[in-house]
């Protein structure tokens, strides 16, 4: 998991556009980053262990000279986090630099054959053996293209990559086997990179790459191979629509502040999905004999209640599976029967991919939930809804888990239609509250965040916090916990609330943070049970509920009141208070909560 960028222009240096668009990939990984050029028959590079903006500073990336180059934003997987390691790699001539993002599982036996062959290699990646392949190939009389195409058809794994060489210093090559890669189509100018995001203040026409393609850039032209015969395929640039602004700051401290401020808005895009896709999609998950619900980390809290909203509105089981669970745990139970729920945010998540790859090699039907347009998942997926949240670059997610619950409320309300599960009033009073949805958040917001602050302020030095809920509120509880441990790194433990005596009550004692999430619905009555034994056992009891909710408020040692809400719709507006609560207990603690550590916002490996 990394990002990459490469670009070839006709005139002028490309360092600074590379170092721009590099900043936009820093949500992949931040533990290193470098940048090639190529200029009068030497490669430049200069690259360090930190974030763009410090290198910067120390170094001067986009000070290097030539109109061709690559660069790259690192999260290490072999090898430390260094100078050394850090990309891009080039051959024992400095003649040949490359970026790569993915993993290359045969290098050790080609790095092995090459250092008998003479090659000097200077950093622990897998990385480096490609640029020596490379070289090793082109020694034997290739030429650069060549050389390229055959190296590449002796890497195994999963890899995205950005050559340059000082042979053909007009020629860029980049490759796509499993990780994402995406060519821009510029004026007098040509990139690719590991996103669309990165790409638009460059340019608006991009070309998709799937896997086992091989591009040749020219600043006025692309062609594109097919691996591994390396046909020819013509492809047509598509316009995508996002606006450069999106991806800034906008004026917030942080990301994560900023992405939980654009809930409504965001939510408001969301809940206008083409019923179309809905009803596609329902209509595949009503046919199906079983479904899972396929995803990781917050998307997979979403899959939680995704579950809970098929089986409650349209009676539907489906089973939610954590991805790197799925093939060991239900793997032989797939069959051309099943349909897989893939929740993704980025649509690049090594461990959903593998659970869609393998369902599908079992006839499966593969749908998605994604946020990132071009991303695998919607090429992978029969059906996929773009969820439209706006890009996240926070690497906490708050925007995006609160637009898959729109999507899978929309979901969950179309096929229990479908299958005549709701009655025409139930169907008008959830159609109501879903639109109704973006001004309950903007309420929210405005009426808790500086309570959220304050509680931050006492609480942000407490050494443990517990989460609980009932019912759809214990994915919530889930995913205030993982928000707040996240980023502030203070254990925290989540428990359906019910469950809560059966272990996690040992650990109460005098003072201990108890966060009860206890929106009014059928399951508030035995909240008010669970919230007595805890305080009964010193906990210090936190609740969400409903405002003028006097019942919770007297049990409560500080109590979040929210605005009436659905109570299936709870969990939207009932997070958003605890992802301010952990947004503000990270700063108050003087954690970065944009770039939590050793974490990255999409996970491309293993
Ligand atoms: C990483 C991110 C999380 C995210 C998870 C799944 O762990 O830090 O924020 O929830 O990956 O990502 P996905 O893109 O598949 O939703």
């Amino acid at each position: 998991m990394c990002g990459i960028i490469g670009i070839v222009a006709k005139i002028g240096n490309v360092a600074p556009d590379l170092v721009k668009g590099l900043k936009y990939l820093e949500y992949r990984g931040y533990d290193s980053a470098g940048v090639a050029t190529v200029e009068d028959g030497v490669i430049h590079v200069k690259k360090d262990k930190g974030m763009v903006d410090d290198i910067e500073k120390r170094m001067g990336l986009s000070s290097l000279p030539g109109s061709i180059g690559v660069a790259h934003t690192r999260w290490a997987t072999h090898g430390a986090p260094d100078q050394v390691n850090a990309h891009p790699h080039t051959d024992c001539e400095n003649k040949i630099a490359v970026v790569h993002n993915g993993i290359i599982n045969n290098f050790n036996d080609i790095k092995q054959r090459l250092i008998k062959a003479g090659h000097i290699f200077k950093s622990l990646t897998d990385t480096e053996v490609v640029p020596h392949l490379i070289e090793e190939n082109m020694k034997s009389g290739l030429d650069f293209k060549s050389a390229v195409f055959e190296a590449v058809k002796e890497l195994d794994g999963s890899f995205a990559l950005g050559i340059v060489s000082v042979y053909e210093p007009d020629t860029l090559i980049c490759v796509k086997k499993e990780s994402p890669l995406i060519l821009g189509v510029g004026k007098d100018a040509m990139y690719c990179a590991s996103d669309v995001s990165s790409l638009v203040p460059f340019t608006k026409k991009v070309v998709v790459l799937d896997d086992g393609e091989l591009a040749v850039l020219t600043p006025t032209s692309y062609e594109i191979y097919r691996l591994p015969d390396f046909s020819r395929k013509d492809k047509t640039p598509i316009k995508i629509d996002l606006k450069v602004e999106d991806a800034f700051k906008s004026g917030y401290p942080h990301y994560m502040l900023k992405e939980i401020y654009e809930q409504p808005t965001a939510l408001s895009y969301t809940i206008r999905l083409q019923e179309h896709y809905l009803n596609l999609m329902a209509d595949l998950l009503d046919r199906s004999k079983e479904i899972y619900i396929v995803a990781a980390g917050t998307s997979y809290h979403a899959g939680l209640i995704g579950s809970y909203l098929l089986s409650k509105m349209a009676r539907l089981v489906a089973i939610p599976v954590i991805a790197s669970e799925f093939i060991t745990s239900y793997g032989d139970t797939v069959s051309v029967e099943s349909t897989i729920l893939a929740i993704s945010q980025s649509g690049e998540t090594y461990d959903v991919l593998k659970a869609i790859e393998y369902a599908k090699s079992r006839a499966a039907t593969i749908l998605g939930i994604t946020n990132v347009l071009a991303s695998t998942l919607t090429r992978v997926s029969r059906v996929y809804i773009h969820q439209q949240s706006g890009p996240e670059i926070g690497v906490a997610a708050t925007k995006t888990f609160t637009g898959q619950l729109a999507v899978l409320y929309q979901l969950a309300l179309i096929a229990g239609k479908r299958r005549g599960k709701l009655s025409q009033r139930e169907l008008d009073d959830l159609k109501e509250a879903i639109h109704d949805i973006p001004r309950v958040v903007e309420e929210t917001l405005k009426k808790t965040d500086p309570l959220m602050k304050k509680l931050a302020e006492k609480y942000c030095k407490s050494k443990f916090f517990m989460f609980l809920g009932r019912g759809l509120s214990y994915p919530v509880a889930l995913e205030g916990r993982l928000k707040l441990l996240e980023i502030s790194y203070i254990p925290a433990l989540a428990y359906p609330a019910g469950e809560s005596k059966h272990g996690p009550i040992s650990l109460i004692e005098e003072g201990v943070p108890v966060i009860f999430i206890a929106p009014r619905d059928e399951t508030r009555k035995y909240v008010l049970s669970n919230i007595e034994e805890m305080k009964a056992r010193g906990a210090t009891i936190i609740t969400l509920g409903e405002e003028g909710d006097k019942e919770l408020m007297e049990l409560s040692d500080d109590f979040i009141g929210l605005p009436p809400v659905n109570p299936y719709l709870a969990p939207i507006p009932y997070v958003v208070p605890l992802q301010l609560f952990a947004y503000h207990t990270a700063v108050l603690l003087g954690r970065d909560p944009d770039r939590p550590r050793n974490l990255a916002k999409s996970v491309t490996v293993l």
